[in-house]
């Protein structure tokens, strides 16, 4: 195989900023040097793009930003410059071409179909979900549609819209009130790491609850608590994906929050999770159904509800999971033995084979 080029895309527009930086550190020391070159792209959090030319040890803290080095890069949507245009500090406008882009990016415009759209445009292969799983993974309310639509289990839920708050609210409520039962999750629709969230356990903390949520969407989802077991599985292929065993969290809080998640060292993952053969196959053969239900590709990370009776409710799908040296997606690979260099290496070959290309 000729050396190919690939770009990792870290950082961001989304409130996951910080957790794409760690992310990327951990994909482009994993990617193996022998079979392919990388460049770094940076994207602010104000959404301005660079690359990124120095020492990987200076993304992760966000340094990376005052490099003195750094020079303005776009990806070009037109497919004849197959890759980025450069800004040099003479001002010339140069072509840096790859082959391969690897989106390590979470969150609102990275995770969300929105990337993904402008690869689709410039005809440059990229890692994992094509545009429109990432969308549809990205939203709740779609997410639930689409799996109920598929005969896979989703905790119950009803959305509101931010057209309804002012004068539907309560009647919402009362709906919301008739149909689950609390303690309820009050969701934005389209946000992750747990932003937004709060547990609700009477109408006065349903109302506040969904008032929070719309600061961060025009869309919420309010959704019957599951008394259950957290569990995690990673899929990955295209066509015919498989899954991994399965982890599970054991959070430090009350639910799994933006602290138990990234602050609080108390929270665990266990692999493989210690749970019957029977709910392990069965969470992995609704990992997979899910996955193709949603048309994702290259990965994901399929997150679910294991009650005590063994019934198995899917969370959520998370199409570009946490890629830190800790976190259940790589590690998840690594169990069944396929080592972090090979997840990068056969999640770029997935990238290069969707796209038709020959790099053999
Ligand atoms: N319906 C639910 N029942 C019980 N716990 C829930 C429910 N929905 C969410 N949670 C808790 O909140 C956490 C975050 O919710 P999740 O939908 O996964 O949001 P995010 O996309 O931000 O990760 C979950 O990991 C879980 O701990
Ligand atoms: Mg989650």
């Amino acid at each position: 195989m000729a050396r190919l080029k690939v770009a990792v895309l870290f950082g961001g527009r989304s409130n996951e900023h910080d957790i794409s930086r760690i992310s990327a550190v951990h994909v482009i020391e994993s990617i193996p040097k022998d079979k392919y070159d990388v460049v770094t792209v940076g994207i602010t959090k104000k959404g301005h793009w660079f690359r990124f030319n120095g020492d990987t040890g200076l993304i992760a803290s966000g340094e990376w930003e005052k490099h003195p080095d750094n020079v303005p890069c776009i990806l070009s949507p037109d497919p004849i410059h197959k890759g980025f245009i450069v800004f040099e500090r003479d001002g010339e406008a140069v072509s840096l071409k790859v082959d391969c882009v690897f989106p390590v990016l979470h969150g609102r415009n990275g995770e969300d179909g929105t990337v993904q759209g402008l690869l689709e445009l410039a005809g440059m292969p990229y890692v994992g979900c094509d545009l429109i799983s990432s969308a549809m993974c990205m939203d709740k309310d779609t997410t639930h549609t689409i799996l109920e639509a598929n005969g896979i289990s989703t905790a119950k839920w009803v959305r509101i819209l931010r057209s309804e708050l002012d004068d539907k609210l309560s009647e919402k409520c009362d709906i919301m009130e008739r149909e689950l039962t609390y303690p309820m999750f009050v969701k934005p629709c389209n946000c992750g790491s747990s932003v937004g969230i709060s547990k609700v356990t009477d109408r006065d903390e349903l109302e506040a609850g969904i008032k929070q949520a719309f600061v961060y969407d025009k869309k919420v989802i309010v959704e019957e608590g599951i008394a259950g077991r957290e569990m995690e599985c990673a899929v990955m292929g295209n066509l015919e994906p498989f899954a991994s065993d399965i982890g599970e969290i054991l959070p430090a809080n009350d639910f799994y929050d933006y602290d138990a998640k990234y602050n609080d060292a108390g929270s665990m993952t266990v692999i493989p999770a210690k749970i019957s053969d029977a709910d392990r196959e069965a969470i992995r053969t609704v990992a997979v159904k899910a996955y193709k239900a949603l048309g994702c590709g290259g990965l994901s990370r399929v997150d679910f509800f294991l009650k005590e009776d063994g019934t198995v409710i899917l969370n959520e799908i998370n199409t570009m999971p946490g890629h830190t040296g800790i976190s259940m997606y790589p590690m998840l690979m690594e169990n069944i033995g396929i080592s972090c260099e090979e997840q990068e290496d056969r999640l770029i070959k997935l990238a290069l084979d969707r796209a038709g290309v020959d790099y053999e």
